[in-house]
């Protein structure tokens, strides 16, 4: 009989992970009877002693909470419990801390809300500690495999399409190109959702190769056809020509992209004389309040992960399929890596539409 879950959030953050808590605080309580315990910062908050974490009720999760931005227990996209940092700088082994701490703490499941970095991390701490965990797919990144969205995708790709709906009057009233740098990581999915939506001229992606010519022709031919501005989105794992990616920083575990936005914007006024301008999203993309897609998938997914575990299942994570939710093995969702395809349906629609992609 399961009485007690635990629920963390971990990885970036982003927006609807509230919603999904919320979700899950109230089916857990009101359903089935359950207690749910909040555990803060991730796995961090069953690291650190005294422990991190808060009993969680109806009360403290209402619409309100659904509404907010960031996750109200905190997270981490640093500290792996298999290599915590200790505090004289070295690293070493704290997964055991974490298991006992679950013991500790009378657990009888645990949902972890994460990408596939944290999935895979989560995984490894069930199988040693005998677990029963349950996942959530959020990136907005939406790189994860098994799910066609997951939580926070939907809300970036709002915000980035609403910052390419403020920069084209600016962009022609000044006569200028604009260039907006967005999140994702490794894939392209940001950039191509809001490139569309948001009227860009010119989308790039990782997944693309591409020619600086094929750009500054693209550019030259609106300004030929009497266009006064345009607009370019590129994904912040863009290369440049030599391959390189644009990088804030490569110290600790991950990358930090960065870049690749003013590196485009130098090498287009070189080329083209235009006035450019290069805006860098950044986090906004994952702070704010939820859209209303974002609320809807993370009340879902709260749902079911609670159900399954009601029906004694474990190392299963919730996936948004043709309409529905399903529940995959975990570890089949982290092999699925989902970049964007040559063949998907945005890239298709983008070429339709005479975007450039940056190959021809
Ligand atoms: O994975 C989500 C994400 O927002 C990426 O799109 C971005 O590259 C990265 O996290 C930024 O991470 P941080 O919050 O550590 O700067």
């Amino acid at each position: 009989m399961v009485k007690r879950i635990g629920v963390l959030t971990s990885g970036g953050d982003c927006a609807g992970l509230n919603a999904a808590i919320r979700s899950i605080t109230h089916h857990a309580i009101t359903h089935y009877g359950w207690e749910v315990i909040g555990i803060r910062k991730g796995t961090t908050g069953l690291i650190n002693r005294p422990l991190e974490y808060i009993p969680l009720t109806i009360e403290q999760c209402d619409s309100a909470v659904l509404r907010s931005g960031g996750t109200l227990l905190g997270s981490t996209n640093k500290d792996n419990p298999f290599s915590f940092p200790n505090s004289d700088g070295t690293r070493s082994d704290h997964s055991d801390d974490f298991i006992t701490a679950y013991r500790e703490l009378g657990l009888d499941a645990l949902i972890g809300i994460g990408g596939d970095g944290s999935m895979h991390i989560l995984r490894q701490l069930a199988q040693k500690g005998n677990i029963n965990l349950i996942t959530i797919p959020k990136t907005i990144d939406n790189d994860l495999g098994e799910t066609e969205s997951a939580i926070g995708y939907a809300t970036a790709v709002e915000v980035a399409t609403e910052a390419l709906d403020r920069l084209q009057p600016t962009a022609a009233s000044h006569q200028r190109v604009m260039v907006l740098e967005v999140m994702g990581r490794d894939a392209g999915h940001i950039a191509i959702a809001s490139g569309i939506a948001g009227g860009a001229d010119v989308i790039l992606v990782p997944e693309i190769p591409y020619k600086l010519e094929n750009i500054y022709n693209k550019i030259k031919k609106l300004t030929d056809n009497g266009r006064n501005f345009a607009l370019v989105i590129v994904a912040e794992a863009v290369r440049d020509e030599a391959g390189q990616p644009a990088v804030v920083s490569s110290l600790g575990e991950r990358i930090r992209y960065g870049g690749i936005g003013h590196y485009l914007g130098e090498k287009i006024i070189e080329a083209t004389g235009a006035d450019v301008r290069v805006m860098v999203l950044g986090h906004v993309q994952r702070g704010g309040q939820p859209n209303a897609a974002d609320r809807i998938i993370a009340a879902a997914f709260g749902i079911h992960a609670v159900d399954l575990i009601a029906q004694g299942k474990s190392d299963r994570m919730v996936a948004w399929k043709h309409r529905d939710i399903i529940d995959v093995p975990i570890q089949q969702a982290i092999d699925a890596y989902h970049s964007l395809q040559p063949t998907d349906v945005l890239v298709r629609t983008a070429r339709g539409l005479g975007i450039c992609l940056g190959d021809q």
